[in-house]
C-alpha cells in the first residue's frame, strides 16, 4: 500500500499526484515506445524530503522508480505499474562556480541547457552535450552515464564528476560534494553510481567539472566514400586539431529524413555514401587549422565549412535533427550500440543485411559518433518483428565485441540482453552491489538487471 499520508508529510499534499491527468506526462516516454501506470507521482524539492520518502517506501514495501528530464530511451524512469514515482525536476538548485577549481554543485533536476548556461555566466563550460540538452537532467545524465556529442574532448558523464550526494534505499544519505581531485580513501562509490540507472541510490545533488570556455568555434561537413574513409581520418584530424570537439557520422537517407521533416536544402549537389560532420572549438579562432586539415583529407568527395554562428547551426541541423525526424516517421526500435573503433565499418556494413533477414519491410536510419565506435541504430516499420531485430543486431555487436548500450543505458528496453555484454561472473558481481545497497530491491527494479536473481 502506498504510504500516502507520510508523502504528503514529506513533500505537501500539491505534490504528490494522483490523477491521470496530472501523472500522464510521468507515465510515458516522449518516443511513445514506453508506458505505465504510476501508484502517485511525488515531487520532492530537497535531499531530506527524498530521504523520507524512500524510508517510508521502504517500510512500506512499495517500488520506487526515479526520473529526471523524461528524456530517456530505454523506459528506465517510466513505471512497470504501481510504483510510486519520484520525479527530481524541482531538485533545481544552481550552486555559485568554484571559479579557482573550476567545479559547480548543482542539483539533480538542473537541466543540461540551465547548466551550461550557469557555467558559461562565470567564463567556464560543461564538458557533456546533447541534443536533448533543454530537459535532460543532471541526474538523468549520471544515472545512464549520458555520453553525448563531446565525449571525444571530455569523456562521458563520469568523467566529469567530482562528487555526489544519494539517498539510499533505506533513506540513509551519502554526501560526497567536496570536489577533492585527489582521494585515495577506498572504494570510489560516487562513480558507481555513474551509469547505475537508479537502482543502487537516488542522486540528489552532484559536484561536477567544469571546462574552459570555447569562444570561438568553427563546423565542417565532410562528404566521403565510407564509413571506413571516416575512420581513417581520425587520428591524423585529433593529431592535427587539438580543438576537436565532435566528429559525427551521418548517411544520406538520414540527412533526407531530416530534410523531409525540417525543409532544410540539401548540403551538397549530390548524395554522398558518408558524411563526417566535425566541430572544433577553443578560445582562438579555429578556422584556419580546421580548413587546412579538411583541404589534406584523403578521400574527400566534398565539404562545407561555417565558421558563422548561423552556418554552424545549419550543419549541426542536419545532425541533431534525426532523432525528432525518425520519431515523426512512426515509433522506432531503437538500438544504441558501440564496436571498438576499427570494426565500425563491419557493423554498418552488416547492420542492413542483418535486420533485413528478421524484418524485410524495415528501414533502417543509423547515425552516430564515430570517435567514440558508437552507431544509434533507429529500425522504422519492424513491426511484430521488433524483439526479432534487436536480438539479431545486438548480437553482431557481441560478435563484434562491442557494448549493447553506449550511452543510453539499459533501462527495461535492453535488460534481456545485458549478458551478450556482460559476463555472468559481471552480473553477480552487479546483483551483489545491488542487494547489498538496496536488499528488499525497492528501487527501479526491473531497470538494468532483472527484477528476479539474474541468470547464473
Ligand atoms: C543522439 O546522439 O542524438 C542521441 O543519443 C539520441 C538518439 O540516439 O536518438
Ligand atoms: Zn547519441
Amino acid at each position: 500500500m502506498i504510504p500516502f499520508e507520510e508523502l504528503r508529510a514529506a513533500v505537501g499534499a500539491e505534490h504528490v499526484l494522483v490523477d491521470a491527468d496530472l501523472t500522464a506526462s510521468y507515465e510515458r516516454d516522449w518516443t511513445g515506445r514506453f508506458a505505465g501506470r504510476a501508484g502517485c507521482v511525488v515531487r520532492p524539492r530537497t535531499t531530506e524530503e527524498v530521504a523520507a520518502i524512500l524510508t517510508a517506501c521502504g517500510a512500506a514495501g512499495v517500488s520506487v522508480v526515479v526520473q529526471g528530464g523524461n528524456t530517456g530511451l530505454v523506459g528506465g524512469g517510466i513505471p512497470a505499474g504501481g510504483e510510486v514515482l519520484l520525479s527530481l525536476t524541482r531538485l533545481d538548485e544552481l550552486g555559485e562556480v568554484d571559479v579557482p577549481a573550476a567545479q559547480v554543485t548543482v542539483g539533480a533536476g538542473v537541466t543540461l541547457a540551465a547548466l551550461q548556461a550557469h557555467a558559461r555566466a562565470a567564463g567556464l563550460d560543461f564538458g557533456v552535450d546533447l541534443a536533448a540538452r533543454e530537459s535532460a537532467t543532471v541526474g538523468g545524465l549520471v544515472a545512464t552515464n549520458a555520453g553525448g556529442i563531446r565525449v571525444l574532448r571530455y569523456g562521458s558523464m563520469r568523467a566529469q564528476l567530482l562528487g555526489a550526494e544519494a539517498v539510499l534505499a533505506d533513506g540513509s544519505v551519502v554526501s560526497r560534494l567536496a570536489g577533492l581531485l585527489k582521494d585515495g580513501t577506498g572504494y570510489d562509490l560516487v562513480s558507481l553510481l555513474a551509469g547505475s540507472e537508479g537502482t543502487l541510490g537516488v542522486v540528489t545533488k552532484v559536484r561536477l567539472k567544469l571546462v574552459p570556455r570555447a569562444r570561438k568555434s568553427c563546423v565542417a561537413l565532410l562528404a566521403l566514400e565510407s564509413t571506413q574513409a571516416a575512420v581513417d581520418l581520425l587520428p591524423g584530424l585529433r593529431d592535427r586539431l587539438p580543438s576537436l570537439s565532435a566528429a559525427e557520422l551521418v548517411f544520406a537517407d538520414g540527412i533526407a529524413l531530416v530534410r523531409k521533416h525540417s525543409g532544410l536544402p540539401a548540403p551538397f549537389e549530390v548524395d554522398h555514401p558518408a558524411y563526417l560532420l566535425l566541430e572544433c572549438a577553443d578560445r582562438d579562432d579555429p578556422t584556419d587549422a580546421l580548413v587546412e586539415a579538411v583541404g589534406e583529407a584523403d578521400g574527400l568527395l566534398d565539404a562545407l565549412i561555417a565558421s558563422d554562428a548561423a552556418g554552424q547551426r545549419a550543419l549541426w541541423a542536419y545532425r541533431e535533427q534525426h532523432t525528432e525526424a525518425i520519431n515523426a516517421e512512426g515509433v522506432p526500435v531503437k538500438l544504441d550500440v558501440s564496436v571498438p573503433l576499427r570494426l565500425l565499418p563491419t557493423l554498418v556494413d552488416r547492420l542492413q543485411p542483418t535486420v533485413a533477414a528478421v524484418a524485410p519491410d524495415a528501414r533502417l536510419v543509423v547515425f552516430g559518433h564515430v570517435n567514440e565506435g558508437n552507431l544509434h541504430v533507429n529500425v522504422l516499420g519492424a513491426g511484430e518483428h521488433g524483439e526479432q531485430v534487436t536480438d539479431a543486431v545486438l548480437r553482431v555487436v557481441a560478435e563484434l565485441h562491442g557494448s549493447i548500450s553506449s550511452e543510453h543505458g539499459v533501462g527495461r528496453a535492453k535488460v534481456a540482453w545485458l549478458q551478450l555484454s556482460r559476463s555472468a561472473t559481471e552480473i553477480a558481481a552487479m546483483r551483489a552491489i545491488k542487494d547489498a545497497l538496496d536488499p528488499k530491491g525497492t528501487l527501479n527494479p526491473g531497470v538494468l538487471l532483472p527484477s528476479a536473481p539474474g541468470p547464473a
